[in-house]
């Protein structure tokens, strides 16, 4: 079975990612990079990750203007990520002109839209003008992204589930915030299992501190291929 997990290569330098990948070895085989890495080491990361035969979640959440967010879209398809995440909020134009660029290209790579940050709360709403609760939004902008040309979502695994339902099985749903039983939960405050967050609905599961973190990175990986393995996920 493919693996659902996805490394959060949350470091610094492409010396820290090149060691992380080693270390790791075949426990791993689908890595995010995000912007801090991404900035400073340059599309050579990707390549590295390439050569060692991984697939590639590159998380640079786009918002601009259409034009400008296909013409980058455009620009980082010739990395060929796998998963490329754009803002839900820039609306439906920009996801469209997102989800064309790949199109037009006939790349694989399938654009995963961010409804409402995580670290955003209602307060955050009522500040931006927005008169629905979280829950609303990240529902609406979802069916909106969807119904855009995105493939998928990014999301917390407590909103997998009511996504799934609502939008049925196709769409990818990408969670952060998941914890294997027992691990430190950082700074994540809503949180679930990786056996929890699946059966929730969700397609992959993005996991940083508990692999990267780890003292023994490759099996701590193995461990929550083994904690989902058991019942079944
Ligand atoms: O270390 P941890 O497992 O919390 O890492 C989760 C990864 O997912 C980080 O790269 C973080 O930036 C990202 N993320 C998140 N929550 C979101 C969106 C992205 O934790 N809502």
């Amino acid at each position: 079975m493919e693996s659902k997990i996805i490394a959060a290569l949350d470091v610094p330098t492409a010396a820290d990612a090149a060691q992380a990948v080693r270390e790791i070895g075949d426990a791993v085989s689908f890595y995010k990079v995000g912007l801090e890495l991404f900035l400073a080491a340059g599309p050579q990361v990707l390549e590295m990750l390439r050569g060692e035969g991984k697939k590639i979640f590159l998380d640079l959440k786009f918002h601009d203007i259409p034009r400008t967010v296909a013409h980058a879209v455009r620009s980082v398809l010739a990395y060929g990520p796998d998963l490329l995440t754009i803002h839900a909020s820039g609306s439906t134009a920009m996801v469209k002109a997102a989800a064309e660029a790949v199109q037009e290209a006939g790349a694989q790579t399938k654009i995963l839209a961010v409804t409402v940050l995580t670290s955003l709360d209602q307060g955050d709403m009522t500040l931006l003008g927005v008169t629905r609760s979280v829950e609303e939004q990240v529902l609406a902008l979802a069916q909106m992204a969807v119904g855009a040309g995105a493939a998928g979502l990014v999301c917390s695994p407590l909103e997998a589930g009511k996504l799934r339902a609502a939008l049925g099985p196709a769409p990818l749903l990408v969670t952060p915030g998941v914890r294997p039983a027992g691990a430190g939960v950082g700074d994540q405050k809503r949180v679930m299992t990786p056996a929890e967050a699946i059966r929730a609905g969700a397609s992959y599961l993005v996991i940083g501190r508990p692999i990267l973190g780890a003292p023994d990175r490759r099996a701590a990986a193995q461990a929550i291929h083994e904690e989902m393995a058991a019942i079944g996920v």
